[in-house]
């Protein structure tokens, strides 16, 4: 029998094409540039697995493109909004992600968020690269201390539990909501307050989003949520950016409806939005939420062995759960 063919849609790390040599024909796109849909569709016809990436769309168009031999997509991101999972489950395409892996690196780039936005480091760097003059003074660039505050998570899964952990050892009460409760164990482990999103937003210092983007959470956070959040609160979005209306964004951060956002995703990206780049009190930065060597060829590697498994016929071991069709 012929060795199955196999593409991978972007660069990624050598540790993930160790298992898919030994498991066949591999065909993988080998540039940091995105490649385009039509290179995309090239690559992975006649593919039996495809490794995308997140910036790669699987929709009716890849599907086609790839074939009906194709067995299994394993994203190589946790997040996979940028998957038609219903379209792949009706072709009886198996999908994967790589939950786990990349939860404490990105729960360390929420962190670092929280206190890059409440303690104005964005701001600062700006002044010494800018060569602007700059002096200590007892009311320089002050910013809000965190000790005590209320940090409300938005998404209760493993980043968000990962990023309690984090706040609570800088002092940081925990409120949370999400779908439901989390085990009462947990809660208590992180002094994890359960409310509805209107008490979370009205009551937090600091709000992270870190719950996954479907039509249900797009633009999740919009002018009213972000109108009754304090004035002196700020908002962190790890997760997706279409979560968050990046227009209404701006405009509460322009006329200070809230303090500041830390924000590591957008709603077009690469763009964001030319308003965010003139508020001073965001903190932007290119989606690195999971960007560590370490991470990368952690995710590289589990969705190697989730496409594989499905070429053996073996149960992935972090499969998409499958939508009712
Ligand atoms: C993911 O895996 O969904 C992350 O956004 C990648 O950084």
């Amino acid at each position: 029998m012929a060795a199955p063919r196999i593409a991978v849609t972007g660069r990624i790390p050598d540790a993930g094409f160790e298992l898919l040599h030994e498991a066949g024909d591999v065909v993988a796109w080998d540039s940091l540039d995105v490649p385009t849909v039509n290179e995309v569709h090239e690559m992975v016809a006649g593919a039996e697995a495809v490794l995308t990436l997140l910036t790669t769309k699987v929709d009716d168009a890849f599907l086609d493109a790839a074939g009906p031999q194709l067995k299994v997509v394993a994203n190589v991101a946790v997040g996979y909004n940028n998957i038609d999972v219903a379209a792949c489950a009706r072709r009886g395409v198996v999908c994967t992600n790589t939950p786990g892996v990349l939860t404490e690196a990105t729960a360390d780039i929420a962190m670092a968020l929280v206190l890059m936005s409440t303690r104005r480091l964005g701001e600062g760097e700006r002044v010494i690269r800018s060569n602007t003059p700059w002096q200590w003074g007892m009311f320089y660039m002050l910013g809000s201390g965190i000790q005590g505050r209320r940090l409300g998570i938005v998404g209760m899964g493993d980043i968000g539990q990962a990023l309690a952990r984090r706040a609570r050892a800088f002092g940081m009460t925990i409120a949370y909501s999400n779908r439901k409760p989390v085990a009462p164990s947990i809660e208590t482990e992180l002094g994890a307050e359960f409310m509805s999103m209107d008490e979370l937003l009205t009551t937090s210092d600091v709000v992270s989003i870190n719950c996954p983007y479907s039509p249900t959470t797009h633009h999740l956070i919009s002018s009213r949520e972000l109108g009754m959040m304090k004035s002196s609160a700020h908002l962190v979005n790890t997760a997706r950016g279409p979560i968050v209306d990046e227009a209404a964004l701006v405009e509460a951060l322009r006329t200070g409806e809230i303090a500041g956002a830390g924000l590591d995703v957008f709603e077009a990206e690469p763009t964001v939005h030319p308003g965010l780049l003139e508020c001073e009190n965001a903190v932007l930065v290119p989606h690195l939420g999971s960007a560590t060597v370490e991470t990368r060829s952690a995710m590289a590697r589990l969705a190697a062995h989730n496409a594989v498994n499905v070429l053996n016929g073996v149960e992935p071991p972090t499969p998409i759960p499958v939508p009712a069709i």
